[in-house]
């Protein structure tokens, strides 16, 4: 069974969805930790709601860089809780070395674009501004790059004539919650010797 390790800065659907999959049976794995950069985030109301061991990360004051002291002791705290693979989920800082170099090849992240299209934040927004015909979402094994990295598995999405972002970013994040799990099994499948 795949011991996962969550990290994530807003509300936590997608850890919800990795959860529910969980509890189906569809995703053979348990969530070890779920760690957030912001003590009032929804996801960490979410861990606590369902008895799963959680934290703050201390970034020392920084608004968006994810410090190296701070990665290396976000490290610490996933090996100690036995973490196999890592998944990003709505982290909106970026990872290097520290927990890089401590997890490699197993950390994964969902954006909601076809990756390359879209880096970044908001990107619904950005194909909306683009006007762009369709858009989807990504799941993607994370390096140093921002939302660059081999992908695992994309699905596409038609943007409708005058869609507005917000009603677009719903679309899509029905597509997370149910790509999410497969992603992770998937790739933890790949895994295997
Ligand atoms: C999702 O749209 C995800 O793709 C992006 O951030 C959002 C997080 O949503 N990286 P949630 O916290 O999982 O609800």
């Amino acid at each position: 069974m795949l011991t996962l390790g969550i990290l994530g800065s807003g509300s936590g659907s997608n850890m919800q969805a990795i959860l529910d999959a969980i509890t189906t049976g569809a995703l053979d794995a348990k969530i070890a930790i779920v760690l957030s950069d912001h003590p009032d985030a929804l996801i960490l109301k979410r861990a606590a709601n369902h008895g799963i061991p959680y934290a703050v990360m201390d970034c020392e004051g920084h608004k968006s860089k994810f410090p190296d002291s701070a990665q290396a002791r976000t490290a610490e705290i996933l090996k100690s809780a036995g973490v196999d693979l890592v998944c990003l989920a709505g982290f909106m800082r970026l990872v290097k070395a520290p927990l890089l170099d401590a997890f490699p090849l197993r950390i994964l992240n969902i954006h909601p674009s076809l990756l390359p299209a879209f880096p970044g934040v908001a990107a619904w927004e950005q194909a909306v501004a683009a006007k762009a015909k369709e858009t989807g979402v990504t799941v993607h094994v994370v390096d140093s790059g921002m939302d660059t990295g081999p992908l695992i598995l994309q699905e596409k999405l038609e943007i409708l004539p005058d869609e507005t972002a917000d009603a677009l970013h719903k679309r899509l994040q029905v597509i997370e919650h149910r790509i999410y799990p497969m992603a992770i099994t998937r790739y933890a499948n790949s895994l295997k010797p």
